[in-house]
């Protein structure tokens, strides 16, 4: 794998700053550098061919934007999360006439579909308005879309049987078929989400950077799960700040297993294990 300076780092991204509305300064430097020497490695070239080449072409800039987005994902991802929004968070909402939840960095949209199936199983689908974002466009069409590969993703299926069969806290179990939700086609290797839930969500671009919240209003819930962890504190802060602009008062927020608040925002929320609540 080739390797780059950290005054490569800063070129490639001062070049991606000036072509495009793109700022990657505040990413997290570890696994930057690493999305950037992988796309050398791929592009078979250096920094510098990099930079020319991207500065002439601007599909090009575009494609190496989202390839440097990790858009990692999957259906009720940690369902100890799921476990602790279905049983602690969500029977909250009961009383609610409206929900509304953003789903921020939802990249190709399964987040987003579980918390619609649950919010179906719990009886507060009717009154939610759900909206997806993202900074890649890419992955919002393919969310759009709720289709997805079935044999590569069969940890899906596991991920739903735990979450929405099992109730961990006294051992039972229920039945539940998936097919209310989304049909698997074994031979053309599809899983697809049923009309019901791909009519429900907006989804809408957004770039996390801008700090801008351009959503509406403001939001009781804020899932935005692993994508903090590419930012560093400076960009982590400025998204705190913008998740408390964008909750009502004691609005939650949950983010990644592997994410905290700490820093200037931590004494604006309270925690209750990966649910933050806005005082
Ligand atoms: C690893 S995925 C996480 C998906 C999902 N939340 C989950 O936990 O399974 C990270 C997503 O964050 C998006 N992302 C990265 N930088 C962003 C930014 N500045 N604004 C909005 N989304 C961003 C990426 O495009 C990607 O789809």
């Amino acid at each position: 794998m080739m390797e780059i300076t950290n005054d490569e780092i800063n070129k490639f991204v001062e070049a991606v700053k000036e072509q495009s509305s793109y700022d990657f300064s505040d990413y997290s430097e570890k696994s930057f550098r690493r999305r950037i020497e992988k796309l050398l490695n791929d592009n078979n070239c250096d920094v510098e061919k990099l930079i020319s080449k991207l500065s002439k072409d601007s599909a090009f800039l575009n494609k190496i934007v989202k390839d440097i987005t990790v858009n990692t994902t999957e259906m009720f991802r940690d369902p100890k999360m799921w476990h602790q929004l279905r049983y602690q968070l969500l029977p909250s909402f009961q009383n609610k006439e409206k929900i509304r939840i953003w789903h921020a960095g939802c990249s190709t949209g399964e987040e987003l579909y579980s918390m619609l199936i649950l919010l179906n199983e719990m009886g507060l689908f009717e009154r939610t308005e759900v909206v997806g974002t993202d900074l890649n466009e890419d992955v919002l069409k393919v969310a759009k879309n709720g289709q997805y590969r079935y044999k590569f993703n069969m940890v899906y299926i596991e991920n739903f049987d735990q979450v929405m069969k099992e109730n961990p806290n006294n051992g039972e179990k229920y039945d539940l078929d998936y097919e209310k939700y989304f049909i698997i086609d074994k031979n053309r290797d599809l899983l697809k989400m049923n009309q019901f839930l791909l009519d429900k969500p907006t989804f809408q671009t957004h770039d996390l950077v801008s700090g801008k919240h351009e959503l509406g209003e403001p939001f009781d819930l804020i899932i935005c799960r692993n994508v903090l962890i590419y930012f560093n504190n400076n960009l982590q802060n400025k998204v705190f700040e913008l998740f408390f602009k964008s909750l009502v008062p004691g609005g939650h927020l949950v983010i990644g297993v592997h994410e905290s608040i700490l820093g200037p925002l931590s004494n604006k929320f309270s925690k209750m294990a990966q649910v933050y609540q806005k005082k």
